[in-house]
Parts: C-alpha cells; structure tokens; sequence
C-alpha cells in the first residue's frame, strides 16, 4: 500500500461551456484540455506527460502517471466520505435475489478477493481471466485484479469452449475465476464443463481456477487446480492497492475482427479512468450519488466502462442487473428497475427496447412504474433504428441517445452531450463527435468526402485517452489492422456521412464484422467453422437483417460434389456445430444450399451483392464477376425459399 504523493483539487466541469468551445478546446489544445480532465482523479503521481507519440503518431496518455484505477474507483471515496452510500445494487430476477454493497463494503470485498488471488501469487502484470454471470462477484475480481495491478481479461459467459480456449492461449493468465453456472431465461447454463473443456483445448494451461458455487449447481473441482471461491476468500486477508503507470494495461478485451482470432484490446489504466470519469458528466450528466444503470453484461465493454469502471470512478451507484428485458418476469422489467432504484440514467441496446416494445407494444407496463428520476435513456451497441427510437421517446417521454462507440475505443466517439450541451435528437444520427475525437468521412484513397457523402468513417490520430493503442499479444496489429488503410487515420470499420449541420450517422460496418443483438461477431468466423462441416466446399456467411435482433447471421453454402444431405439436416447440424464452436449468441439459424457462389474472375466471393439481395436492398453487380448468370440463379432459390420477393 503506498500513501498519496499527490492529490490534485478535482475539476467540477464546465456546465457552462458550449458544445462548440468544449470541442474545440480538446482539438486546439489536446493535452491541455486532458490534464484538466485527468485532475478529477486522485493520482499517486500526478502525469507529466500528458501526451506523447511515436513516429506513427499513436498517442499514449499520462504514461508517467502513477495510480491504481480501483483505488480511484474505490477507495478514494470511501476517504471521502461516500463510504457509506451505495455503490453497488444486484437485481437478479432469475434467481429472485437482490443485495447492496456501500462503497465501504464493496472496498473491502475487493480487499479481500486481491488478497485471494495475491495467496494463489498473482502479481501486477498478471492476466486474469474472469467467466462469470452476471453477479457482484464478477465486478469484485475486475476491481480485484485492478487492485493488484494485475491485468483481467473477461470472458462473456455465452461464448463456448473453443473460444474461451483462444481467450486462454492468447491472454495466458495464471488463474481463471469463474463461477459454477449463469442463469438464462429458459435454462441454467453450466459453466464449470465449459471451462473444463476450454482448458482441455488451450495449450497453456492456467496455474489455478477459483469457482464461486451458486445455489442452483454445484460445479466438481478438479483437485490440485481448483479452489472453492468461498473457502478461499475466508481464509485471505485484504490488501492494499499496488500503484501501476498510466501507461500500464488494466484489462484486455477480446473482440472480433474480420478473421476467426479475435484481437486483444489493450486498455491501459490511465487515459480509461480520465475518459471515463469525464464522460459521466459530459455525455450521461450523471454526478456522485446518482444512480446509474447500463443493462448489458461485464463481458462486454459496455458492461466494463458503464457497469464496473466509469460509475463507480464518478462515485454513483451502478446496477448490475441478472436478467433480461422480457420475460424476466415481463417487459416491464427495464422500468421496474429504473423505478424501484432511482435510476438516473439508463443505458442498453436497441435490441433491448425492441424486445420491449414487441411485447407491450402500447407501453403499458411502463406505465405502471414511476419514472421520474429518469432523465435520459441511452442506446448504443447498433443503431438506433427510428420506429424504435419514437416508440421511445413518445412513450417515455424522456430524451432518447444514441450514441456510437466500440470495443476499441472504450467509450463513445459521438454522442449527444447531456452534461455539456444537450442538442436536437436527429433520429438516425449519434449526433456530433464527443470532445477529443477528429472524426472525418474519407474514401478510399483518405480523401475528405463531401457533407452528405457517405464514406469511411475515420479518426485523426492521435486518439483521444481510453482508446486502444496496442493488440496484446502482437506489436504489429494494431498498426495493420486499424492505422495501414488510411494514412494518419483510425479507421473504424464503420460507414457513414457527416450531414450539412455536422451531425454524424453512422450506417453500418464495411467489413465482417456483424451486430446481433448489440453483439458483434465475426462472419469470418462463423465461416471458418461451417467450412469445417464435412459436407461443406464452401460457403458464404452475411448478415440478413431481423426486426428483432437487427441483424442474424445466414449460410449460404455449396456441397461438396458427391455428398447428399438435405438442407434441414445440414441446418441442424451446422446449428450445433456454430453453437459448440463459438456460442448461442450467435443466433445461428439459416442454411440455404447453392449450386455456386458469384465470384470475381481473382475468386473472391461477391459477400456484400449476396447481403444486398438477401435483405432486398438495390445492389449493383461488379464488373468483375466471373459468371453473371450466378445471380438471377440463386435469386430463383432465395425466391423459393420466401427469402426474397
Ligand atoms: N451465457 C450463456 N448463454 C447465453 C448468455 C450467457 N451470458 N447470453 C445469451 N446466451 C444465449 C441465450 O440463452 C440464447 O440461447 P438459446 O438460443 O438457447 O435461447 C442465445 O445465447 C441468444 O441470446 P440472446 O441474443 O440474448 O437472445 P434471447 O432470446 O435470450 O434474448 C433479448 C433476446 C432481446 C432479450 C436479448 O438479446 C437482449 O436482452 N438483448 C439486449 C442486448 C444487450 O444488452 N447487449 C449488450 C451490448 S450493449
Ligand atoms: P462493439 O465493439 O461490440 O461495441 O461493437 C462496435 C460496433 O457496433 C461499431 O463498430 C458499430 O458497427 C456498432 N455500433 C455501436 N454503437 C452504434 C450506434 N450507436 N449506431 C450504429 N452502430 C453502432
């Protein structure tokens, strides 16, 4: 435990400050702008370098700073005095089970769970991998591995074996902490064969696990390996918190890219708790003692800056919520939370609020809470889709926010600043860029598109504090994957245009990269795995919209010549195949089976002409394609099928 070397008087914000001036403070003056922000926080060692970059011009941020991000999150207000307000409520509908932690209990309980795993020798650098439900003990070993200066990695509970496998052989942690089962709405998931068979795959093995039993299934422990979570936090003494760089990881998360090995965001300490901490008031206008809810999961990374870091940085209450938007009980469940808690501020998905409004369409069960302490509602994961977005709003009542970011950046790139200066919704758009981030619509060849115009969308280096400036595991990555297309540029992956009065609306991916149910996955990778279906030649995986889900994933496969399956059978068993390999979620459903693929004359299949004809959408066909009779073919089968008109 090190004393305060350091403590700077926190900045309050400007909530005078115009949009427009706060923006261009953080463009014209960039480190000026962040070591304002970065002294809200208390530092051990306060930065001196704010910002430095190399000769690609990726920015680090407070890399000499020293400071332990639970700390901040933590322990700084329980010496300040909100040792006793909440920190923390559990609303698990599935288990009928609700507690609360004050800030005081929720330090101590990660006090102790650092002490459990500094017992096992985990030690500042270490990775962690976290395979939990949804329960506190999740956020606990986040703030627990934090505390040591270790470094987590969270797996979500819905991916399969092969996956967490990739994880493990990726991350190489020394210890695992999971628990024996989740809770889904219709079945109890257990987690320990999962983990049991991930470890089995991967070929690095971690030292120990520590499985927290829950009361609906008792998971076996393997002997010499695995420790009852329980037993060994009653034996661990607390301690305190070991000071890391600003520049020093605090969690890797994987996501998924354009080829079946997802890539290990690396956030570093520093630069996430000043963005974090800052975007509380700016973007959610939310103060200590508000009460905050993002309704996603600790394994995604909404669920890591808006369940865990970012409200409990800013000394709210954070909700963590087991359960659904329907049927747990009822659709009703978002406002019955908000209601019963207080919440100011709601964030989730859009997929969440189209549950919601396929069963209670009029907004009924809404109606019976009260909602007056909501002040915003915030959506992001996918976009927003204006039926749902009026729906929202007009049932509500309440402004409804959309607002655009990704796993890379750890927080929004544009948004609608609540706590600055609240502007008009345009349904469609996320608003305008948030303050540190140079958005700009290029085409190919990095040139400036015209207002209206769509294009890539980029962001000018150097990236604003939070954001990734390194895949873990591999130097090059980053570089190749995000900086290589556009010259001085971080390309996002998405599409969109800038409208005349700058409002930004983003359109969808470029890639192939989807978004199902606000959960993003990898055709790529669901391919790799139908590819391996012994019946399969080849296929194609695109992503057909779903009013419910926004987009699922859909097979469109040829056979290997000779083999004689049917499409049902072939179905079901690429159903399985798609869930054992990477998971449910991946909503994997539709195979269609065509004679052939359209392809260009170099062979590469025409993926985007595929997804334009599967959703109906006007499409162009290149004129590089080998053989254009391949198109009225496999729209005569998709017509068969009902698929398309
Ligand atoms: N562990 C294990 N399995 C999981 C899981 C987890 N943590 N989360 C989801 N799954 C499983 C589900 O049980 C389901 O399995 P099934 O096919 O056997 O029924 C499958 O993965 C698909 O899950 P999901 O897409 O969540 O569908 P659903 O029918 O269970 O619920 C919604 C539908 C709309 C209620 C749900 O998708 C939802 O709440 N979406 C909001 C999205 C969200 O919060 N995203 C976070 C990013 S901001
Ligand atoms: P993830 O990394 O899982 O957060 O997914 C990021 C991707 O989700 C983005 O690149 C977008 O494609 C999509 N996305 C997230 N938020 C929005 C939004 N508000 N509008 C449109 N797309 C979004």
């Amino acid at each position: 435990m090190v004393g305060i070397v350091s403590l700077n008087p926190p900045y309050m914000g400007d909530t005078a400050m115009s949009y427009q001036t706060e923006y261009d403070l953080s463009m014209n003056d960039p480190e000026g702008f962040w070591r304002k922000q970065a002294e809200a926080l208390e530092w051990y060692k306060f930065p001196q370098q704010i910002l430095t970059r190399d000769a690609d011009g990726i920015g680090y941020w407070f890399a000499d700073g020293e400071m332990n991000t639970a700390y901040m999150a933590l322990d700084h207000h329980v010496s300040n005095g909100r040792g006793n307000q909440l920190a923390l409520i559990f609303d698990s509908p599935v288990t009928d089970t609700k507690s609360k932690f004050t800030y005081s209990e929720l330090t101590d309980s990660v006090a102790r769970t650092a002490g459990m795993l500094a017992d096992l020798g985990v030690v500042k650098g270490d990775r962690v991998i976290i395979y939990m439900p949804m329960i506190p003990e999740a956020v606990i070993a986040m703030l627990a591995v934090a505390r040591l200066g270790a470094i987590h990695s969270v797996v979500f509970g819905g991916f399969a074996p092969p996956e967490l496998a990739l994880r493990i052989d990726d991350a190489k942690p020394k210890v695992i902490l999971s628990a024996s089962c989740g809770i889904e709405i219709k079945r109890i998931v257990e987690y320990k064969p999962l983990l049991d068979k991930a470890i089995a795959l991967a070929t690095h093995k971690p030292q120990n696990c520590i499985i927290f039993q829950r009361p609906q299934c008792a998971a076996p422990l393997t002997a010499g390996r695995d420790y009852d979570w329980t037993t060994l936090l009653a034996k661990a003494e607390p301690v305190g918190c070991t000071p890391v760089k600003g520049s020093d990881p605090l969690y890797i998360l994987y996501t998924s890219g354009t080829t079946g090995k997802p890539k290990g965001v690396v956030r570093e300490n520093g630069g996430h708790a000043v963005a974090l901490k800052y975007s509380m008031k700016a973007i959610y206008n939310v103060e200590a003692g508000d009460v905050f809810w993002a309704s996603s999961d600790v394994g995604w990374v909404v669920g890591h800056s808006y369940i865990v870091y970012a409200p409990l940085l800013q000394g709210c209450t954070t909700v963590v919520y087991e359960g659904k938007p329907i049927m747990t009980p009822d659709a009703g469940a978002l406002w019955r939370v908000c209601a019963e808690y207080g919440v100011k501020a709601l964030f989730t998905a859009p997929t969440a609020f189209r549950a919601v409004k396929k069963e209670d369409s009029q907004a009924l069960l809404m109606k019976n809470y009260d909602l007056s302490k909501l002040l915003t509602i915030f959506s992001a994961g996918e976009r927003l889709d204006a039926p749902t977005e009026a729906w929202l709003t007009d049932n509500s009542g309440k402004p409804v926010v959309d607002h655009w970011w990704q796993t890379e950046t750890g927080w929004a790139i544009t948004a609608n600043l609540q706590g600055v200066e609240p502007m008009t919704i345009k349904p469609g758009s996320s608003t305008m860029p948030v303050p540190g981030f140079n958005v700009q619509i290029l085409d190919e060849n990095g040139h400036q598109m015209p207002r209206g115009s769509q294009g890539y969308i980029a962001v000018k280096l150097p990236l604003p504090p939070a954001c990734l400036n390194r895949i873990w595991g591999d130097d090059n990555k980053f570089r190749d994957s995000y900086l290589s297309f556009l010259t001085g540029y971080y390309t996002t992956g998405d599409g969109g245009y800038i409208d005349d009065d700058g409002y930004v609306f983003v359109m969808g991916r470029v890639d192939d990269v989807i978004n199902v149910a606000g959960h993003r996955l990898s055709t790529g990778e669901i391919e790799e795995v139908i590819a391996s279906h012994p019946a399969v030649a080849e296929c194609a995986v695109i992503a057909r919209d779903d009013e419910l889900k926004g987009q699922v994933p859909m097979g469109l496969v040829v056979l290997k010549s000779g083999v004689a399956i049917s499409e049902a059978d072939l179905q079901k068993e690429l159903i399985a195949r798609v869930r054992e390999t990477i998971g449910a979620i991946t909503c994997y459903k539709d195979t269609v089976i065509l004679a052939r693929l359209p392809k260009t004359r170099s062979g590469k299949t025409l993926r985007k002409t595929l997804c334009k004809i599967v959703n109906g959408q006007e499409y162009v066909v290149a004129s590089t394609i080998d053989d254009p009779a391949v198109i009225p073919e496999i729209i005569e089968v998709l017509r068969g099928k009902q698929i398309v008109p």
